[in-house]
């Protein structure tokens, strides 16, 4: 007999059903047993006088045969969307037994203790809020990719074993056995790649890509990893690609989270000094009332300064990253003007923000390799450093680089702001714990010694084991 999907049982009063799932829960009631039994797109109840139902704990997975029927009106769940229905056993099979979980599933579960929610994860994702953070998810991921793909976008992907790409954070290194001594970095973004694709002529590039930075952590930053939908264009000018962005997160917020109200449309662009003369943040909270999850605020922050100070290394730093261009009216104070007031200089950046949060940041390209070369030498680049880090880029704009730029939303930090989740943890499957370590895996670990000679390295540091 074919399954039947627990949601649609309801449809099939009078038939007998292969129903299977989990045991939710089990209530007896003398000779009779109730089981609660859940798939991915229901709950049934199921009644059984078999002896085998009084065994069945919760979390069992069981796969049953039985007929549907009616439920008497005044025995109808209205909790239930399966509640005017019920199936009565006719046999019931075991498939797997299962332990006590270690913490109840059926709650919201931000009370349990995080790392045993993430040794567990398998467990965790069982509860309907991770289930259903994690299905719109995926929607979102698919309105994006219907979106652009409808405007002619190709997605491409990059290679996770390459090269530093600046983004201020902390690489990840892997070791090269074939080169021993030598290094790949894991990408902190495309950002490099798809610049290349647009000197390779793809035009329109997005990739739901996956980046790595070891950063210190926060709620809404992730330490590892975490995903961007990343976009470039070739001949954009600002406003295409900002409003590129602002009708697919209208469109994702129509279909996906229908319950949210935009509070405004077309999105505010604030200058980036307005946003911090007014609100004191260049990322603004505009929602009129902070406390209503419904409320999406979205704003563009724009005119960002190219450059930032550190004052501990004393040198000028991007403000977004090094491949961001300047306003056309700054290149030449670039070359000609005062170093010490390069912080009044203007990029060509906007910063896309939701409730307070960025979630997303773009910008358009330097394309001219003496300008990016210039760039380079600012943020304090020796010129043999530049050739080693950026040959690569410097010489592919050699051969016809058309004007470009794009934009990276996050797409772990878009869906916890929309959510109003705590943390970006709440919307990954199996995220890294906020101490860094993956979720039941338990990853970072100690290798063997054999692995370790293989690739030439030897641990200077005492290793916790
Ligand atoms: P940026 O570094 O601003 O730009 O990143 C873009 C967006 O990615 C998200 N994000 C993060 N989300 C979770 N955890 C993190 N650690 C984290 N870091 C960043 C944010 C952020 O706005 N290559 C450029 C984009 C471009 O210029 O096209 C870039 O990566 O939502």
């Amino acid at each position: 007999m074919e399954r039947t999907l627990i949601a649609d049982t309801i449809e099939k009063v009078g038939e007998t059903v292969l129903v299977k799932g989990w045991v939710q829960t089990r209530r007896d009631h003398g000779k009779i047993v109730f089981l609660d039994v859940r798939d991915r797109w229901g709950i049934v109840q199921v009644v059984a006088t078999d002896e085998i139902a009084g065994k069945i704990n919760s979390e069992w997975v069981v796969e049953i045969t039985g007929l549907v029927k009616k439920r008497p009106e005044n025995l109808v769940n209205p909790n239930l969307a399966t509640g005017t229905v019920e199936i009565e056993a006719k046999s019931i099979k075991v498939l797997a037994e299962s332990e006590t979980p270690p913490f109840p599933l059926d709650t919201e579960g931000l009370d349990i203790d995080e790392e045993l929610r993430l040794k567990y994860r398998y467990l965790d994702l069982r509860r309907p809020r991770m289930k259903q953070n994690l299905l719109l998810r995926n929607k979102v991921v698919q309105k994006i990719r219907n979106y652009l793909l409808a405007k002619d976008f190709v997605e491409v992907e990059t290679p996770i074993l390459t090269k530093a790409t600046p983004e201020g954070a902390r690489d990840f290194l892997v070791p090269a056995r074939l080169q021993p001594g030598n290094f790949y970095a894991l990408p902190q973004s495309p950002q490099q790649y798809k610049q290349l694709l647009m000197v390779a002529g793809l035009e329109r590039y997005f990739q739901i890509a996956r980046c790595f930075r070891d950063e210190d952590p926060r709620a809404d930053r992730a330490y590892g990893e975490f995903t961007q939908l990343d976009v470039e264009m070739s001949f954009p000018t600002q406003e295409e690609i900002r409003s590129l962005i602002e009708n697919l997160y209208v469109e994702i917020v129509k279909e996906v989270f229908p319950d949210k109200r935009i509070s405004k449309i077309p999105f505010p662009v604030l200058s980036y000094a307005e946003a911090i003369e007014k609100y004191g943040t260049d990322k603004p909270d505009l929602r009129a009332d902070k406390k209503d999850k419904n409320e999406l605020a979205f704003c563009w922050v724009i005119d960002f300064p190219l450059f930032e100070w550190k004052e501990q290394e004393k040198r000028w730093d991007a403000m977004h990253h090094p491949f961001t261009a300047p306003k056309a009216d700054d290149i030449d104070f670039l070359y000609l003007g005062n170093p010490k007031e390069f912080g009044k200089l203007r990029a060509d950046q906007y910063d896309f923000v939701l409730n307070g949060f960025e979630i997303g940041g773009g910008s358009i390209r330097i394309t001219d390799p003496k300008l990016q070369s210039r760039i380079f030498e600012i943020l304090g680049h020796s010129p043999k450093d530049i050739q080693t880090k950026f040959g690569h880029l410097l010489q592919a704009f050699k051969y016809g680089v058309p004007p470009h730029g794009g934009i990276a939303p996050g797409i772990d930090r878009f869906i916890m702001a929309a959510l109003s989740e705590p943390t970006l943890r709440e919307v990954i499957a199996f995220p890294t714990s906020a101490s860094g370590r993956t979720a039941v895996m338990d990853a970072p670990s100690i290798v063997d010694k054999s692995q370790l000679d293989e690739l030439g390295i030897s641990i200077k540091s005492k290793r916790p084991s």
